[in-house]
């Protein structure tokens, strides 16, 4: 099958399942090409929340197919490569974030939603990228604990009053871009702005003119006048900044900043999935319940 025929197949199977395709900012060009809606993993979770189709077919990684099943658990939710994972996401188990509560008693649980169903049933609220300072500082606490990523545990306590206590997770894609990279890039493009995902480390934020989430990013590049971007966050984010500003140049400091677990999802395991209805994502029922309660907290937050 042509590229072109798998397209109309997907299209069309798509229709007669009565299916949503939901494609993360990172997946393949392909994948953003084909699907309904491409966008972060806050905004993604909403549309899985919202929808009236039946069947939702997640082109991400696991721990967002399960933000669908979690929030819509009456749909039926696949993850065309139930081998996609997230690294970052696997960096806490239950267990050892009990044990952090113990330690820390009293202090409410932010979790990014990069994170197990499981974890997110043991927090008090969930957090995205795009609105973990928000979150944060929604709380009626003096500290907080925060779950998985150091990165953006440490972006979020520079940007509240309250005192914070981070479990010590990172994203390997984004914890390996380097300073050097950067300034490298920099002194290359004078004239371009640097903007970067709250998942680098602080170094590489110290140096960013703007940091936000990936749909942040597509608002920042076509709002601002300049015509050149660094972009530091993963590649798949490129697609979309450069349909969107076909006359802005955007310019990646690394070739390492791709995430190999977002890439996993091809055009044949997107028709796979719509043609068998697998694999299914399910999370079952006393975790999906104390799961949606911190899901939901974060979602009655208004967006900006
Ligand atoms: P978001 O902008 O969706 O938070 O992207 C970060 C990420 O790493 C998703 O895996
Ligand atoms: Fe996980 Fe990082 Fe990949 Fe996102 S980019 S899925 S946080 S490893």
């Amino acid at each position: 099958m042509t590229q072109e025929e798998m397209f109309k197949e997907i299209r069309r199977l798509a229709e007669e399942r009565d299916a949503l395709l939901l494609a993360h900012n990172y997946q393949r060009d392909e994948i953003q090409a084909v699907a309904d809606i491409t966008g972060d993993s806050l905004a993604l979770s909403l549309e899985a929340a919202r929808t009236e189709r039946k069947v939702i077919v997640f082109c991400g990684v696991h721990f967002m197919a399960e933000s669908a099943a979690i929030l819509a658990p009456e749909k039926i939710v696949l993850l065309p490569r139930p081998d996609a994972g997230c690294p970052m996401a696997d960096m806490v188990t239950v267990e050892g974030l009990r044990e952090m509560k113990a330690r820390l008693p009293g202090r409410p649980v932010v979790t990014y939603v990069n994170s197990s169903a499981v974890v997110k049933a043991e927090s008090d609220i969930c957090c995205t990228s795009a609105n973990a300072v928000k979150v944060v500082n929604s709380l009626d606490a003096d500290e907080v604990i925060l779950v998985p990523d150091r990165n953006l545990g440490r972006y979020i306590a520079a940007n509240t009053d309250k005192k914070c206590h981070f479990w010590e997770g990172y994203c390997p894609t984004h914890d390996r871009l380097a300073v050097e990279e950067v300034k490298q890039a920099l002194a290359e493009h004078p004239d371009a702005l640097f903007m970067a995902h709250p998942e680098c480390t602080p170094e590489i934020l110290a140096l960013a003119h703007h940091i936000c989430s990936t749909t942040g990013m597509y608002g920042f590049a076509k709002s601002n006048p300049a015509k050149k971007f660094i972009v530091g966050t993963e590649a798949g984010i490129l697609y979309r900044l450069r349909l969107e500003n076909p006359d802005k140049e955007f310019i990646l400091p690394s070739r390492r900043l791709i995430c190999p677990n977002m890439k996993l999802t091809a055009l044949e395991d997107v028709l796979k999935s719509l043609q068998t209805l697998s694999p299914r994502v399910t999370v079952p029922d006393e975790v999906r319940e104390k799961a949606r309660v911190a899901l939901e907290r974060m979602l009655a937050i208004p967006r900006d």
